[in-house]
């Protein structure tokens, strides 16, 4: 009816009819999770576990490197999140304090951090229950 009208009344309202069309619902933007990563978009570069703790993480991970949590030594990692892995991969790829997201490599994807992370863990924890 209020088109109907807008076609109608032509000139005079035209303000309103096309605020009305302006105004059509778009898909919400995806709701990123505070927690979530960078967009997808920078994410590009896939690496294996090895290649990706090797290139971005060690130069921190395998020191200790400004408080990171050395790897190989459990010692350093038994202070972190309860809630293990879900949360540590998250903070690997968002950041956490003095960790930066992604290592500080934007464009390294989600699942080479994530494959990292694991293979991080796998060195420290080499008895842990695979997933
Ligand atoms: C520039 C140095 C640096 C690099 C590079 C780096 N980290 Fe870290 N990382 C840190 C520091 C520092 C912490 C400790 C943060 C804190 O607790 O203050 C940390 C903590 C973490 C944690 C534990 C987070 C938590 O919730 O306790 C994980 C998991 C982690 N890093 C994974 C990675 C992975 C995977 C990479 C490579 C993609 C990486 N890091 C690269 C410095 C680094």
């Amino acid at each position: 009816m209020y088109r109907f009208l807008c076609m109608v009344v032509g000139g005079l309202s035209i303000a309103g009819c096309m605020q009305e069309s302006v105004e059509t619902p778009v898909a919400p933007a995806t709701e990123t999770d505070s927690n979530m990563a960078a967009p997808p978009a920078a994410a590009q570069l896939e690496l294996s576990g090895v290649d990706a703790y090797q290139q971005v993480c060690a130069s921190c991970h395998e020191k200790g490197l400004n408080g990171a949590p050395k790897t190989g030594d459990p010692k350093a990692w038994s202070g972190r999140s309860t809630q293990w892995e879900a949360v540590l991969f998250n903070h690997a790829k968002s950041g956490y304090m003095d960790m930066p997201a992604k290592g500080g490599k934007p464009e390294l994807s989600d699942r080479s951090v994530v494959a990292a992370a694991e293979y991080m863990l796998s060195i420290t924890y080499p008895d842990r229950p695979a997933n």
